[in-house]
């Protein structure tokens, strides 16, 4: 911990210190939003105006944050969200963000395009259960469509051999501006050897009619990734309601509720202010995770008594990652998962499960 500034007490602290951390193009890739950055905002201001009603006198023994989700036991409903390319924030990305999230009991989902394979984050996190004495956190791969199944596939099969729980599909990303540059050293490492993608550009097309558009993952794709893999499948990236009926209609275990962190398509809801709207339209039964904007302890049980059964963090273990390692995201993970509990008993709710709209301020329903 001697390397992690004293004044660093949030995780607003962290973004606040990662900025002289990184290189100028890597934190305005990180930090920044599409368009005008209009969706980037409205999380953060989304989670700002829900107002919390605690309770008093409760009784607290015994408390926890634990849940379960698809059989599996996580000690918190806080996990990571999957992050492209952590070398650009650490030496060591991606490894020592599971190294960290082992060491709190986060369950972590790692990116197709991670900087470092995923064979070797899931060796280094058994790796770490075993050095720090703590038990396995559950890992999940977050899967990006390549091109056509034949390639998307192989990185599945991967997964599952590699020890990784259950599978995140994301489709909210298949048509994304692109402009950074990655510097010499990260690398999308799942990919490896993988034949190069074809040329997005066709002749006298912008957009419609390139590879981009002709090959981005359609519904079909998701009932056949459904019949591929026995793993839990979610899918990360709807926004509509009626996307996340059609998603179980296609086999979906889980949804993710997400705007991407205001990175694809600008002038979005905030996720959190989409919630109640996903949660009525899937019923109350269907695991249903949120990201976005999530930055606080309190952030966390807004998002769970709105209907989430967990949230992600995004950006926040970037900018730990760069201010101190595999100390930096440990301690950026106690913070919140202190700041959960300390929430929790605030409000008087001694389990994860049992907190819902009783704790939220609505003048009109009072
Ligand atoms: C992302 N996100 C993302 N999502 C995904 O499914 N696969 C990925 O590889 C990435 N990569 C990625 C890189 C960077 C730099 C950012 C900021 C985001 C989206 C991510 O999982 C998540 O949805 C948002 O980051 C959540 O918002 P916050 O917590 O960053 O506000």
């Amino acid at each position: 911990m001697s390397g992690i500034p004293v004044d660093i007490r949030s995780l607003a602290d962290y973004e606040r210190h990662a900025a002289s951390q990184m290189p100028e193009a890597s934190w305005q890739h990180l930090q920044d939003g599409s368009g005008q950055g209009l969706t980037v905002g409205v999380d953060r201001a989304a989670y700002d105006r829900i107002q919390l009603l605690p309770r008093r006198l409760t009784d607290l023994r015994g408390g926890s944050t634990a849940i379960q989700l698809f059989g599996e036991h996580h000690a918190t409903p806080i996990f990571l969200a999957p992050l492209a390319y952590q070398k650009l924030a650490h030496e060591e990305g991606e490894l020592a963000t599971v190294r960290a999230a082992t060491a709190l009991g986060i369950t972590t989902i790692l990116s197709t395009l991670s900087s470092v394979t995923l064979e070797e984050v899931a060796a280094a996190a058994t790796g770490a259960a075993r050095e720090l004495e703590r038990p396995a956190v559950p890992l999940w791969f977050q899967l990006y469509f390549q091109e056509d199944r034949a390639r998307t596939l192989p990185l599945v099969r991967r997964a599952e051999a590699a020890g990784y729980s259950a599978i995140v599909f994301t489709v909210d990303a298949a048509v994304k501006r692109a402009g950074f540059q990655l510097p010499p050293g990260v690398e999308a490492a799942n990919l490896r050897g993988m034949p190069p993608q074809r040329q997005a550009t066709a002749s006298g097309a912008i957009l419609f009619g390139t590879s981009l558009t002709e090959e981005a993952p359609r519904w079909e794709d998701l009932a056949w990734l459904r019949a591929e893999t026995k793993l839990p499948l979610l899918v990360k990236g709807l926004v509509a309601p009626e996307d996340g009926r059609m998603a179980v209609d296609h086999g979906a275990d889980g949804i993710i509720l997400s705007n991407h962190g205001g990175r694809v398509l600008d002038g979005m809801p905030a996720a959190i202010d989409v919630l109640p709207l996903m949660r009525e339209a899937v019923g109350a039964e269907v695991p249903l995770l949120v990201d976005g904007g999530v930055r606080a302890g309190t952030d966390v049980v807004k998002a769970l008594a709105l209907g989430a059964r967990a949230v992600l963090v995004g950006r926040p273990q970037m900018h730990a990652l760069a201010v101190g390692g595999f100390a930096g995201v440990a301690h950026m993970l106690h913070m919140l998962r202190a700041e959960l509990e300390l929430a929790m008993a605030q409000i008087g709710c001694r389990d994860v499960s049992m907190i819902d709209r009783r704790y939220l301020f609505d003048a009109r329903a009072m």
